[in-house]
């Protein structure tokens, strides 16, 4: 009995570490990932477009900014420029869809929605603490 005991301790053991290599790898690779156009592509214009697209995509540009292009995004809108590539906690995009901007003009993003995810937001916020990399021609709204 002892050994058996002792055999299934040596495997939740060798299992544990089995997890925890498994993800400690999937978060660098999503970290050396964040730096190529391919991270906004695929990860934060998706979540730009559903959270923000009413207002801030195609003919929308409310607060003056639009995210449909590289230079509309860079260009920022009213109050100046929104994202400051690679220091998020000095970027406006960034402080507003944490809520910790100004509690009016311009007010916490989405307008008129629920915050988003802490996923969400995390996954904006390290697009831009790599640098806000983005393809210079994006594709087009789906
Ligand atoms: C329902 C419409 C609506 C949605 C959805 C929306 N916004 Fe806005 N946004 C506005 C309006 C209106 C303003 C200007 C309001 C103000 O100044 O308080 C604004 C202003 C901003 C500004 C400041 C622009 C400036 O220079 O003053 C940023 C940054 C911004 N939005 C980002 C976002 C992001 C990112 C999302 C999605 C997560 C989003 N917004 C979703 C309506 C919206």
């Amino acid at each position: 009995m002892r050994r058996v005991f002792a055999g299934a301790g040596v495997m939740a053991v060798v299992l544990a570490g089995a997890v925890l290599a498994g993800s400690g790898l999937r978060v660098v690779a999503a970290q050396d990932a964040a730096n190529k156009p391919a991270f906004y592509t695929e990860k934060v214009r998706p979540l730009l477009q559903t959270n923000c697209g009413k207002c801030h995509f195609d003919m929308n540009r409310k607060g003056g900014l639009s995210l449909q292009t590289k230079a509309t995004t860079m260009k920022g809108g009213r109050s100046g420029v929104a994202i400051v590539p690679g220091d998020p906690a000095n970027s406006l995009l960034v402080k507003l869809i944490r809520h910790e901007g100004p509690p009016e003009d311009p007010k916490p993003m989405p307008s008129k929605a629920p915050k988003m995810s802490d996923e969400d937001i995390a996954t904006i916020e390290q697009w831009v603490k790599a640098g806000a990399v983005m393809p210079d021609d994006p594709a087009p709204a789906q």
